[in-house]
């Protein structure tokens, strides 16, 4: 049966332009790299997603490979629009990507034309979709020249499969020189994808200023560090966590006792601002003017909930964002 989306969707989210672009996104949106594959329980992708929506959650991020197995994340998400959504499509973003490996031989990952063109074919018709509204470059390819992938990225736009184009995981100087070549040949770049969170802090004193003097959008993968930066791993790690999964990227190893000295101190400056510690993650990474949007996972709708929480309180004063960055430096200077 269709859904019938709250009527108070509009109402409590922020959405914010992507660059110099006329395209809004929400301050929060939702990935699917994570709890939406073909292993994970359908039930549960699909209250996230329409608890996504009903919140004012507009775009939702693929990429071919998200599953497992590779492309299910896609598969689940085209059958959630086809059975419930199809009437909202206008009202979403959606968003997908090539780069990575996805199907053997030459012609299955990395930057070729051939390889992005197929791709995008092929999620279009796990997704239903006659079009995304991004499509990205997942990762920088060492041996396709630049001017290939660019150019595989504006077919995509002048065939229609894509409204807008993107890159992630590229490096400001590669960006730069992406950026030129989309700008000759008449397709903008809307948007970067890089992780940012408070433990990952490598695009701040590059790449930020870049996208901002080029009128770039900026969206942030793994703004909550996949987890860790919650207080869900304080005392333990509990059963069905990401850590916890033998398939996840979060190791337990990740957890070291100087990241949960690090996490402990931050929940406490979180408390004082009247915020969760992921409310203060994702109010950080937004404090950015030129942050689009903080990119984050879920695997339970409460999740979902308690992340839109965060726009309650963006504010930082100039002495709270000294606290974090001294609980940072401090354990940053004590190795483990
Ligand atoms: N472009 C790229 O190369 C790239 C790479 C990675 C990700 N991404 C994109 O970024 C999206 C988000 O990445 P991510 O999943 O790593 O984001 P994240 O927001 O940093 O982590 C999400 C995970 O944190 C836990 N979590 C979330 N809210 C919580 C809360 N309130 N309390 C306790 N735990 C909470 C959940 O894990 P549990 O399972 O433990 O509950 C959730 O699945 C992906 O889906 C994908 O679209 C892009």
């Amino acid at each position: 049966m269709s859904h019938v989306a709250s009527a108070h969707r509009y109402e409590g989210m922020h959405y914010r332009h992507s660059g110099r672009s006329g395209l809004k996104l929400p301050a929060i949106s939702l990935g699917l790299w994570h709890n939406f594959g073909g292993l994970d329980a359908y039930e549960t992708a699909r209250s996230m997603l329409l608890c996504a929506f009903d919140l004012g959650i507009t775009h939702f991020d693929l990429a071919n490979n998200y599953g497992p197995p590779p492309g299910s994340a896609e598969a689940t998400l085209g059958r959630v629009l086809s059975d419930e959504l199809r009437a909202y499509r206008d009202e979403l973003v959606i968003s997908t990507k090539a780069g990575y490996g996805m199907w053997p031989g030459p012609y299955g990952e990395w930057g070729s034309r051939k390889y992005l063109i197929a791709s995008l074919d092929q999620s279009l018709s796990r997704l239903g979709l006659d079009y995304v509204d991004i499509f990205y470059h997942h990762r920088p390819s060492p041996e396709t020249p630049l001017e290939e992938t660019m150019g595989a990225l504006d077919y995509a736009v002048r065939s229609g499969k894509a409204l807008y184009v993107g890159v992630s995981n590229y490096p400001p100087e590669l960006l730069g020189r992406a950026l030129r070549i989309l700008e000759r040949l008449g397709t903008p770049c809307l948007i970067h994808q890089p992780k940012y969170n408070l433990f990952e802090r490598s695009i701040e004193p590059e790449l930020l200023g870049l996208l901002a003097a080029e009128g770039v959008g900026c969206i942030a993968f793994s703004p909550l560090a996949q987890g860790l930066l919650t207080n869900k791993y304080l005392a333990g790690i509990p059963d069905g966590s990401r850590a916890a999964k033998p398939r996840g990227f979060l190791r337990p190893e990740h957890l070291t006792k100087a990241k949960l000295a690090q996490v402990e101190k931050l929940d406490r400056i979180a408390q004082r601002r009247g915020q969760t510690l992921a409310e203060l993650a994702l109010a950080w990474v937004l404090r950015h003017p030129g942050m689009t949007s903080a990119l984050i996972g879920a695997s339970r709708v409460a999740q979902l909930e308690g992340a839109v929480g965060c726009l309650k309180n963006l504010a930082f004063s100039a002495s709270e964002l000294e606290d974090i960055d001294n609980v940072l430096a401090s354990t940053a200077a004590r190795p483990e």
